[in-house]
């Protein structure tokens, strides 16, 4: 691409609705968008199918020589890939969600992904992409133009998780969801905004009042830009 796409960093907790809404926000304005707790999880997956003790740091680091994926930044045909295998819809079992806290942990698996996250972001073509994850405004891309932490009430979190729940196989339960962001919290803070960082609360917001309160950060700040 000639140009650096526009970037809006997403984070926050889970539960927070962040994925659905970034994509969401993406698909509105025409941009991408890129899950990189996908990336976290796709890793989880890899180490699994090739036996790695996920709680071995040294074993889970020399898993990432061997680890393939490909994500997309298509916020329509969200994909993500390991090797020739489709695992967009295994990476949000359970038995993944319990062990990527682990993977995530792994210095050397933030900083391999880290380097990719911003390789995919350079490489964007379209106008913008919104990059929603953990550490986006504040380790990631801390340049961004548009920096949003978003959060909701945990009981409100919990609840949301709990509807999601009934469809398809994610977290089991509210304690599980509780216990990953704690250990998460200890890697990077998300649950407090960094300096410079807009919190949009949606505790008191339905799917699509937070998605036009994204949108109207960034328009504020595309007018200052
Ligand atoms: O958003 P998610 O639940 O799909 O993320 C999966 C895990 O990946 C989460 O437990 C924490 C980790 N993660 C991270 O450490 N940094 C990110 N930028 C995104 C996710």
């Amino acid at each position: 691409p000639l140009e650096y796409p526009f970037v809006v960093a997403v984070d926050g907790p889970a539960g927070s609705g962040k994925s659905s809404v970034s994509k969401e926000v993406a698909r509105r304005l025409g941009w991408a968008f890129l899950d990189t707790g996908a990336a976290y999880r796709a890793l989880a997956w890899h180490a699994t199918a090739s036996h790695v003790d996920t709680d071995d740091a040294a074993s889970v680091a020399a898993a990432l020589d061997s680890f393939a994926y490909r994500i997309d930044t298509d916020p329509y045909g969200y994909r993500v890939h390991v090797g020739d295998v489709d695992v967009t819809e295994a990476i949000r079992e359970p038995g993944i969600s319990a062990v990527v806290s682990a993977v995530a942990r792994v210095p050397e698996v933030r900083t391999h992904l880290i380097e990719v996250f911003r390789a995919i972001i350079a490489a964007e073509g379209r106008e913008g992409i919104v990059v929603e994850g953990r550490d986006i405004t504040t380790v990631v891309a801390p340049d961004a133009p548009v920096r949003i932490l978003l959060t909701a009430a945990e009981e409100v979190r919990m609840a949301r998780r709990a509807k999601e729940l009934e469809g398809h196989s994610a977290e089991a339960t509210g304690a599980q969801l509780r216990a990953r962001d704690r250990a998460d919290a200890k890697v990077v803070d998300f649950m407090n905004a960094a300096e410079g960082v807009t919190t949009v609360d949606s505790t008191d917001l339905d799917f699509d009042a937070t998605v036009e309160a994204v949108i109207a950060v960034i328009r504020d700040a595309q007018v200052r830009t």
